[in-house]
């Protein structure tokens, strides 16, 4: 690659090597096929809304791999991400993804939804509440889903915000659908950690526990739940 050339893939922002190498390489999410300016964008909007964003750093890959492996690989189906942030768990469900099948994610926070919108053609992005998931899924005229991949803050979120979430989960998710959500381990002994469990119980019955991932900042687990085939 000459000089030249190289200066022209800096300019056009083409995607590159992971481009924020001061962090610690637990908190990489995909050395070589992330985008520019995922990291730096995410923990922005985390400075400036903290316990909206709830986050230190990115999803490592290890752990989007977990919380991604709830996504059927064949057929044809729709997966919905909530809480996309910076597109670091965006980018491994896409890599799962069979041909036909349907991605979307769901966010709130508008730098990162214009960040995701830029950086992932690709990608069907739904600016807004997860609390408003029907109606969100309704403007893509999406209105079954077969896996939720979440990274939602739930610990950061009101109780009766966590169970409208969970409402609009239970009626999007077709029978048999699956839900995966991670939750950090500096988050699990808390008490709004062990009511959002209680809650996520009350509303689809049986939880397993994946994990924990170690290599992960902070490490965390993935709880993932599945909607009975007669729901
Ligand atoms: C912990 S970060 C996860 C970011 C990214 N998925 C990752 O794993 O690196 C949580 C994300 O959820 C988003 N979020 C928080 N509350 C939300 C809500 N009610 N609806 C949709 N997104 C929400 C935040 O803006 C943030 O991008």
């Amino acid at each position: 690659m000459t000089l030249r050339s190289r200066a022209r893939a800096r300019r056009m922002r083409l995607p590159t090597a992971y481009d924020d190498a001061w962090l610690p390489r637990l908190a990489t999410p995909h050395r070589g096929t992330s985008y520019r300016g995922d990291t730096a964008t995410l923990l922005g909007a985390a400075w400036r809304n903290p316990r909206q964003l709830g986050t230190i750093a990115p999803s490592s890959r290890a752990l989007a791999r977990l919380a991604a492996s709830v996504v059927p690989t064949q057929g044809t189906p729709t997966v919905v991400e909530l809480g996309a942030g910076g597109g670091a768990i965006s980018d491994v469900i896409a890599t799962r993804m069979p041909s036909g099948g349907r991605q979307l994610a769901v966010e709130i926070n508008n730098d990162l939804v214009r960040h995701l919108s830029r950086s992932r053609p690709w990608l069907q992005v739904l600016g807004g509440d997860a609390a408003q998931l029907t109606q969100l899924l309704g403007q893509a005229a999406v209105d079954r889903v077969d896996a939720v991949v979440s990274a939602l803050p739930w610990t950061f979120l009101p109780a009766a915000h966590r169970q409208s979430i969970l409402a609009e989960l239970q009626a999007v998710l077709a029978p048999d659908g699956i839900l995966s959500t991670i939750i950090t381990l500096t988050a699990w002994p808390t008490r709004s950690c062990r009511v959002f469990r209680h809650q996520l119980a009350s509303t689809f019955g049986h939880i397993e526990v994946l994990g924990p991932v170690w290599a992960a900042l902070p490490p965390a687990v993935v709880l993932t739940c599945r909607k009975p085939s007669h729901g």
